[in-house]
Order: structure tokens, then sequence, then C-alpha cells
């Protein structure tokens, strides 16, 4: 499977695909993948005709320069996995000059609020570049439908939001996360973790795990004040957000609400490393 390189080489495989009749699906990804990644092909495959798979680490949505630098390339792994996978699928590997030329920026969305929490508030202009370079793919391959994890919840419904705002005809499906047998939820991240400290990893689901057993009897404040506790006693982590939140709107609960779905979103440092994770709570 020879990975497409180019725009038009894109277009072209995309007409064909239209021209017979067939449906298309995009996975948008950074590589390194993994079975998180993979089961969202699986997803993909199983709902569309086609399915095309990006892999492209996004410049503009890095707001550190050692994160970028640090991010893995491992694109004959990945091809590798993706033909273990087998089905109608074809790679989208572009080089960062193909996407953006010369200017590498992004543009300045409004996502009615959506962005000013969580990781919005903790990496500045992420979701700009997120945003960016999500509208680029889906204008480029125009596909039915387009899939993204709950691992990264808050990037899910921005991008739900993105299509609306700017009037992109696909459907955004949305995929569970899919966690490792100890709970810790799949990430390019976790190999960066030393064997001890991936030990350690698990304590962030668990930790989930019992907000949502007190969130049945408690208030979103003492629950949050729990998970800062337990982080701020354990000697490895240092959690840098826990929110509960709104399930579409992302709004952080002051009341409960009995209609409403919430969840709870946390991003943590374990040497070094950062780690995010999200569960429904109700
Ligand atoms: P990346 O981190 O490579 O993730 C690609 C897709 O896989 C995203 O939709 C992400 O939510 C999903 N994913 C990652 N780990 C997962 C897991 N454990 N379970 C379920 N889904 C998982 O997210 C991005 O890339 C980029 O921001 C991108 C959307 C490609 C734009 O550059």
């Amino acid at each position: 499977m020879k990975p497409l390189k180019t725009k038009s080489e894109v277009r072209d495989f995309c007409r064909s695909v239209r021209d017979s009749g067939k449906s298309l699906g995009l996975v948008p990804t950074m590589g390194a993948l993994h079975r998180g990644h993979l089961e969202i092909v699986r997803r993909s495959l199983s709902e569309n005709d086609t399915t095309l798979v990006s892999i492209f680490v996004n410049p503009t949505q890095f707001n550190n320069a050692q994160d970028l630098e640090k991010y893995p390339r491992t694109l004959e792994g990945d091809l590798a996995k993706l033909r273990e996978v087998g089905g109608d699928l074809r790679v989208f590997a572009p080089e960062v000059s193909e996407m953006y030329g010369d200017a590498v920026s992004s543009r300045a969305y409004d996502f009615k609020g959506l962005d000013q929490v969580m990781e919005g508030a903790f990496r500045e202009g992420h979701f700009n570049g997120v945003g960016t370079i999500v509208e680029a793919l889906l204008r480029l391959v125009g596909p039915d439908r387009a899939y993204f994890g709950e691992k990264d919840y808050q990037q899910l419904q921005i991008i739900r939001k993105l299509v609306e705002i700017r009037d992109i005809p696909v459907e955004i499906v949305g995929c569970p996360i899919v966690r490792e047998v100890d709970g810790l939820a799949m990430s390019s991240r976790n190999g960066r973790l030393t064997k001890r400290l991936r030990e350690e990893a698990p304590f962030i689901y668990r930790t989930l795990e019992e907000a949502k057993r007190r969130f049945g009897t408690k208030s979103a404040g003492k629950v949050k004040e729990f998970v800062e506790g337990v982080f701020g006693a354990h000697p490895d982590f240092e959690l840098e957000y826990i929110e509960i939140a709104g399930d579409r709107d992302l709004k952080p609960v002051l009341r409960k609400s009995r209609h409403k779905k919430y969840r709870a979103f946390l991003a943590a440092y374990l040497g070094g490393v950062r780690l995010i994770d999200n569960l429904a709570l109700n």
C-alpha cells in the first residue's frame, strides 16, 4: 500500500471513489498508530465502502516546540499495522509544506466557548490548529463520514462545532475510548513512560471510576476535591486539571441537573509525560 503524498493525488483518488458510487470514510490521525486508532479505522471500514486514513503530525496544534519534535514518526510501522487490518483503505501522508505551503499558521475560530476550558485553557492555540487541519482535510477529501475518538472528547465536540459553523457537509462519528487491560487509555505518549511509571499510570482511570461512583451521591465540587486530594497525595503525578462538565456544551457544572449528562475530564503529568483521560459520569 503506497501512501498518497499530494493533495492532487487525494483529489483524484476521492473523485474515483465517488464516481464509482462508493461511500468514503476519513480517519484523521497523527500516526504512531495503536489499537485505539485501529479500532476507529475498523469502524470506518465497517460503515463505508472505502476508508482514507490520514497520517500527519500537524505542527500548528502543538503549543510546545519540544513536544512537536519528540512526537513519534513511524510511517513504515503504521503502514504495516494498517495492512494487517486489511479492507478497502488508503493512506494519505503529506509533508508539512504540502498541507501548509510556506505559511504554517492556523485560522482563528470562534468555537463558542468550547475551546475556553480544559485542553483549550492549558494549550494555547491548540484547537485553532486542530480546526485548521481538520477543516483542510474535510474540504480536500469530502468524506461521507469522519471518525474521531472520545479519548480527545473536547476535540470531538469542537469538530462537531467546526462542521456546523463552517457548513461542511459530513457526518462526524465519535468512537469509544480504547483502553489497556489495566484501564490506561491508549496513547502514543504511553510509550514514553518508564516501566515503573507505566505501572502507576492506571491510577488515572481508577480515580475517574471512583469519581463516577461518588458523583452518584456527592456534589461536583466534592468529587473534584476528592480527585485533587488523591492526586496531591500521589508522589509521581502532577494534576493539571480535573473538570466535571456537560457532555455536549462542556460547561463546568455548578449545580447538577438531573436531565443533563456529565463527564469528568482530567490532565496530569506523570514523570514529565502529559496524559489525558475522561469518563462519562451518568
Ligand atoms: P491522534 O492523537 O493521532 O488521534 C487520532 C484519533 O484517534 C483521534 O480522533 C483520537 O481521539 C483517537 N484516539 C487516540 N487514542 C485513542 C484511544 N485510546 N481510544 C479511542 N480513540 C483514540 O487527535 C489527533 O491525532 C489530531 O488532533 C487530529 C484529529 C488527527 C488532527 O491533527
